[in-house]
Parts: C-alpha cells; sequence; structure tokens
C-alpha cells in the first residue's frame, strides 16, 4: 500500500511535480490523494488535476477567521486519508488546529538553510547577504515561521559569477531531490522527531 500524502500549495508547485514525478517512475510508494490550495489561482491546481489529483481550494477570506478556516482544511484532509501532509510554497502560518490534527506529520521545504533566512525571499535573502554557501531545508512544521526541528538540509555553493536566477534555479533543482528523499525516508521508517532535531535514522 503506498503511503497516502496531500500537499498544501499555493502558487507554482514544482515541489508538487517532483513528487509525483518521483511517484509515477516508482522512485517512491508514496500516493497524493489531495492536493489543497488557498488560492484558486495557483498553478499547481492544474498540475494536479492533469494528473487526476483530487484538488481542494480554501480561500482564507471565505471564512469569518483562521480557526475556521483551518478547521475545514482539517476536516478534508482526514477525509481523504492522508497520512502526512507536505507543504510546498503554502504561504501561510500554519496553526494548532492543523498541527494538532496531524501531530509530527507536517513537512515544509524552506530554499535556505535554516535557521538563517527564513521568511519570504529567501534565496534573494541570502543572496543580497554576500554568504557563500546556502541551501535548502526540509524540516517538522510547528507555529513559527520556518522554526520546527530539521530533518535534512542541502547545500548549494553561491558562485562568484552566480545571479539571483542562476541561484533560483539550481535551488530549486536540489529543493526536488530533497523532498522526494525525505519522502523515501518516511516510506522506511527512518525519520523521527526529538525536541530539537528531525533524525533520520
Ligand atoms: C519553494 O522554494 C519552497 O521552498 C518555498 O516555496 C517555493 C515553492 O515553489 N516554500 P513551488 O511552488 O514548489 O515551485
Amino acid at each position: 500500500m503506498p503511503l497516502p500524502i496531500a500537499v498544501l500549495a499555493s502558487g507554482n508547485g514544482s515541489n508538487f511535480q517532483a513528487i509525483q514525478d518521483a511517484i509515477e517512475s516508482h522512485l517512491i510508494p508514496v500516493k497524493i490523494v489531495k492536493l489543497i490550495s488557498d488560492n484558486p489561482g495557483a498553478y499547481v491546481l492544474s498540475r494536479a488535476q492533469k494528473h487526476k489529483i483530487q484538488t481542494s481550494v480554501y480561500e482564507r477570506k471565505s471564512f469569518p477567521n483562521k480557526e475556521s478556516f483551518e478547521k475545514a482544511i482539517v476536516e478534508d484532509l482526514k477525509k481523504s486519508k492522508a497520512e502526512w501532509v507536505l507543504l510546498a510554497g503554502y504561504m501561510r502560518i500554519v496553526s494548532s488546529i492543523l498541527l494538532d490534527a496531524f501531530p509530527n506529520k507536517i513537512l515544509n521545504i524552506h530554499p535556505s538553510l535554516l535557521p538563517s533566512f527564513p521568511g519570504l525571499n529567501a534565496i534573494q535573502q541570502a543572496f543580497d547577504s554576500g554568504v557563500k554557501t546556502t541551501g535548502c531545508t526540509v524540516h517538522f512544521v510547528d507555529e513559527g515561521c520556518d522554526t520546527g526541528p530539521i530533518i535534512a538540509q542541502t547545500r548549494l555553493e553561491i558562485r562568484p559569477q552566480e545571479t539571483l536566477d542562476s541561484l533560483t534555479q539550481r535551488m530549486h533543482e536540489q529543493e526536488h531531490l530533497l523532498y522526494v528523499q525525505v519522502l523515501q525516508w518516511i516510506c522506511e521508517g527512518k525519520i523521527k522527531v526529538s525536541e530539537r532535531q528531525g533524525l533520520v535514522s
């Protein structure tokens, strides 16, 4: 039985695509049972539909508060029977409603070596800062912004002739590999969480 997962995404969905491609290439025994977006215009919705993956859209503005918004998402996720929830370019901080419904089962990918450069425009933040090394991080989600226990990171040198575009492209390539790798470890039962760190055994 493939591992049922759901993906939450707000935009382009290249990470979603990388996971789905890995599934279709039989690299990981996973099934995306649901794609949820908070943005009705997100390109990730077309990607999911193309692969006949069920989609739902929940716009924050259609709900009176964050609590009811997340409750609707949780209900949908539970119905889908997803066991893990992967944030992939989901542009919202999640609250305890979602976290408590999937304890230690929600992951995020972020394009920096956390805890450096959390938040928006992380690739640009690193590029502008002059650091020589950046990278990407997969971590458990908590109520902070890009603060949960870190599971895995890939390092990326910023080359002397690097442009923001070239760095962004190389970053996405590494993100796609890393998220699939972490899913592989999940399938193998290798991921655990301690107070500070996500552990890979
Ligand atoms: C990625 O860089 C991810 O790390 C960040 O948002 C971006 C989403 O890209 N959280 P995509 O929508 O998967 O192409």
